[in-house]
């Protein structure tokens, strides 16, 4: 009895072949995007102290509350796999004094993190972001060049139907002093609530805003608005942040009601969405987090970034296309092959006789190492099937790889064909990579 099949767990996925392919053509835009603009590269670890996400990205959040892969390890500590990239960035930058470098210190990364929601088209329990974060300015310059660089790499990546919603929280003072009015206000109204927005007032009053409820929805038209509560200078900065987004010609759209869901963020917040995603709308988002560093035991340090979504992206993007969910494997890269080199198999090509059956004659193996060598460091793309195929099976894996040329070696002799014009040759196996070079007219 066969053993049974082991899945990939729900939510995740495997990268193969064609996706592989557009992930390393979005990584190579936002690395040269991002680095560009002087970002650096940081990597931080796939967990953490779970103590750094309860502290950083707060205790009343859904990521802290019921989305994180919490673990002991056998000394008892409490790690957790990365939800978020912004609290472990920071605590990279308390944990290296990189307050002492020229501010910001600006650092990107791409990475996996982790999320118990429930998996969907775009959702998924492992996801990638790309993420920028610029640390130690509260220059409103800092918030515009960010959002730009995101919105730069969207626009690359063909994203469509994109929009930029665009807000301000204010200072963490006049965040605490909204929330109070909010909750006044909610409770006065709390009969026209569902239960879950109702539930919430104590510990999550701005998330009455994300509602879909219709009666929470006709409460929340009248609700006091963040906005009208920015003390001067917050108001300033957003005005700022504003004038030179517009300079710059990155469209926005005002969103007073813009929640994200995370607790860390102070005056800039934005969130770039597809309508071509459907539900999961968010493409990547972010803003400023002026008092995180200072939370996780740094010293006081203004600190402004976003996030995007790998999948989402490119979901969004032009071509669409989703990661392979099991069954038929996605198409091969079509990287074009100039040579594919091929072993003859015995014993049709063998006089002893020796080995029944096709296959490959592995005394030729190493000759055919040496021919996909010498192709390789004279420029050519080559590639030689590594799975013990008949010769059958190995110009068929030739066939699908595309390849323009395919050097069958046999004793001594190597048939060169050319799989488009349809000619072949034979000569000495050492005079084929000369040949491909040619352009091998004579074939
Ligand atoms: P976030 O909005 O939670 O922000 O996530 C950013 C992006 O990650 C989302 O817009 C979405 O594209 C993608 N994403 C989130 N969850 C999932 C999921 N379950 N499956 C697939 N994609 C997902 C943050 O994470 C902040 N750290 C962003 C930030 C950086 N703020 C300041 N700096």
């Amino acid at each position: 009895m066969g053993a049974s099949k082991i899945k990939a767990p729900r939510g995740t996925f495997d990268v193969l072949g064609e996706e592989a392919s557009r992930r390393t053509a979005l990584e190579a835009r936002a690395r040269s995007i991002l680095e560009g603009a002087g970002y650096e590269r940081i990597e931080t670890p796939v967990f953490e102290a779970t103590e750094l996400f309860a502290r950083g990205v707060g205790e009343s959040t859904d990521i802290v509350r019921k989305e994180m892969f919490t673990f002991e390890d056998q000394a008892g500590r409490s790690l957790t796999l990365r939800p978020e990239g912004t609290a472990p960035v920071c605590r990279a930058y308390v944990e290296h004094g990189m307050h002492k470098r020229r501010q910001p210190v600006k650092l990107w990364y791409l990475s996996s993190f982790f999320r118990h929601e429930r998996a969907q088209a775009g959702r998924y329990r492992e996801f990638w972001q790309i993420g920028a974060e610029a640390i130690g300015s509260e220059d409103p310059a800092v918030d515009a060049e960010s959002i730009s660089l995101l919105a730069a790499l969207l626009a690359e990546m063909d994203v469509r139907e994109l929009r930029l919603r665009l807000s301000s929280l204010g200072s963490l003072e006049s965040r605490i002093e909204y929330r109070e009015r909010l909750q006044a206000y909610l409770r006065a109204n709390q009969e026209s609530l569902s239960d879950e927005v109702r539930g919430r007032i104590e510990l999550n009053p701005l998330r009455a805003f994300d509602s879909e409820h219709p009666g929470t929805q006709r409460v929340m038209r009248g609700a006091p608005l963040l906005r009208e509560h920015l003390s001067d200078e917050d108001a300033e900065h957003f005005a700022q942040v504003r004038a030179l987004l517009d300079a710059a010609g990155v469209g926005y759209e005002l969103d007073p009601t813009l929640v994200r869901g995370l607790d860390y963020y102070t005056r800039t917040v934005f969130e770039f969405t597809s309508d071509a995603l459907g539900a999961q709308s968010g493409v990547g988002g972010g803003g400023r987090y002026d008092g995180l560093v200072e939370q996780l035991g740094g010293p006081p340090t203004p600190g402004m970034g976003w996030a995007a979504g790998m999948e989402r992206i490119l979901l969004a993007g032009d071509g669409g296309g989703a990661p392979s969910a099991a069954g038929a494997p996605p198409p091969a890269t079509l990287a074009p092959v100039e040579l594919f080199v091929a072993l003859a198999s015995s014993p049709a090509s063998s006089p002893e006789g020796e080995g029944e059956g096709e296959h490959p004659r592995e005394d030729l193996r190493a000759a055919a190492f040496g021919l996909l060598s010498e192709a390789r460091s004279a420029g050519l793309s080559a590639q030689m099937d590594l799975g013990g195929r008949s010769l059958k099976g190995q110009l068929g894996h030739a066939d699908a790889l595309r390849a323009r040329y395919v050097a069958i070696l046999a004793d001594g002799q190597t048939v060169l064909k050319d799989m488009q014009g349809g000619g072949q040759e034979q000569m000495a196996t050492n005079a084929v990579v000369h040949a491909v070079l040619r352009g091998h007219h004579a074939l």
